[in-house]
């Protein structure tokens, strides 16, 4: 049998380590304040997508058009976010928040966000991930907002595949942010790439780049969450594949996970000091160890990438519900989370929302 990555049913036992559990209710959920699951997973770590806008359109995410805009009443504010944060920082051990978009810089009042959230919750570290362009003018307030850390997406480093691949020739703009973000002492700054059928040979290329920028690369495969619909698993580049290209110019030694919750696995670059990791999220999926939960831009708790079921809290929030009410429905949400995706199962059918409305 395959092995899906896929975590098992437990009893409500499992999590008798996560403040000492008893069954509670009809549901079997542990009374416990933490957003447990019924397969003994922990969410500690938060995605708020702030936005549908993106300045690229990278082909595996966005149509080329861009996504249907959201309605600027229907998107969570500043202050809401940040109330979410807060509570989800001291109500349910969140511990990382990560903003992501579409592409996160779209919004104008993203230093806000950061510095509300920060006041709201001030022990979470608060991560962007974006696509770069434009973070050079706004770095600056971002740090001073209290931001920690930042992730920027980066495909290849030749122009014209760039051009392609995004629909957009942006990228001295992506490499001026990638700077400037390093130079405002934000490292170890990672990039993350999506491994393309089209960008393939130049991985190398891209990975000579990041040892000599100093920055942190990441592989990522290809995920069936393009708007377009064209993902074919019998196309995709899987992680195989792209070690043995890498390997082609460079010697990589397998070095395994950060911590266990850590998608990436490393592998030492020609002796080190400085690692790749690939994300080889179809083909070892580490659903069993996933920690995350997420919030839409329209203010939905989202339990998985992959699964359509989404609760929304933006009604509660602006019906003048109470914290309490708010972190129970969000707990709710999370002891349904599905098992995972099943991406490399035969049965698999893609989630509705597409990664530029889910925010990775
Ligand atoms: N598969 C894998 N990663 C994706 N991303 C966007 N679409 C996909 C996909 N279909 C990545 C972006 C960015 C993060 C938000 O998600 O490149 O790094
Ligand atoms: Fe924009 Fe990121 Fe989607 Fe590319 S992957 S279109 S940069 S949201």
């Amino acid at each position: 049998m395959t092995d899906l990555g896929l975590p098992t049913l437990r009893s409500a036992g499992a999590h008798a380590g996560v403040g000492g559990a008893r069954l509670v209710g009809v549901t079997g959920r542990p009374d416990t304040p933490l957003l447990v699951d019924r397969f003994g997973r922990v969410a500690r770590d938060l995605r708020v997508s702030v936005t549908e806008k993106c300045s690229l359109r990278c082909t595996y995410c966005m149509p080329a058009e861009g996504l249907p805009p959201i309605a600027r009443s229907e998107l969570l504010t500043a202050a809401e976010i940040a109330r979410l944060i807060g509570l989800g920082a001291r109500d349910l051990g969140l511990r990382e928040v990560r903003f992501t978009g579409g592409e996160p810089l779209m919004r104008h009042d993203l230093a806000e966000i950061v510095a509300l959230s920060k006041a709201a919750a001030p022990g979470i570290r608060i991560a962007l991930t974006t696509n770069g362009i434009g973070l050079d003018k706004r770095i600056g307030e971002l740090v001073d907002a209290g931001l920690d850390r930042v992730n920027v997406s980066l495909d290849t480093v030749n122009r014209d595949h760039f051009a392609a691949l995004t629909r957009r020739d942006r990228l001295p703009a992506v490499l001026a942010g990638i700077r400037a973000a390093a130079d405002a002492g934000l490292t170890p700054l990672k990039v993350n790439a999506v491994m393309m059928r089209q960008t393939l040979a130049g991985a190398p290329e891209l990975l000579a780049w990041a040892l000599a920028e100093g920055v942190w690369l990441r592989f990522i495969e290809q995920m069936p969450l393009d708007a377009d619909r064209t993902w074919l698993r019998d196309n995709m580049v899987t992680a195989e594949e792209l070690l043995a290209v890498l390997r082609e110019r460079f010697d990589l030694e397998e070095v395994g996970r950060e911590d266990p919750s850590a998608p990436a696995e490393e592998w030492l670059v020609d002796g080190g000091p400085l690692t790749v990791g690939i994300i080889a999220s179809v083909t070892r999926s580490f659903c069993a160890d996933c920690d995350r939960t997420r919030i839409t831009a329209e203010g939905t708790v989202r339990s998985c990438l992959f699964g359509d079921d989404e609760t929304d809290l933006k009604q509660v929030l602006r019906g003048g519900g109470s914290d309490e009410e708010l972190a129970a429905l969000w707990r709710g949400a999370m002891w349904t989370k599905q098992a995972g995706h099943g991406m490399d199962a035969a049965t698999f059918a893609p989630p509705t929302r597409t990664m530029g409305a889910i925010g990775g």
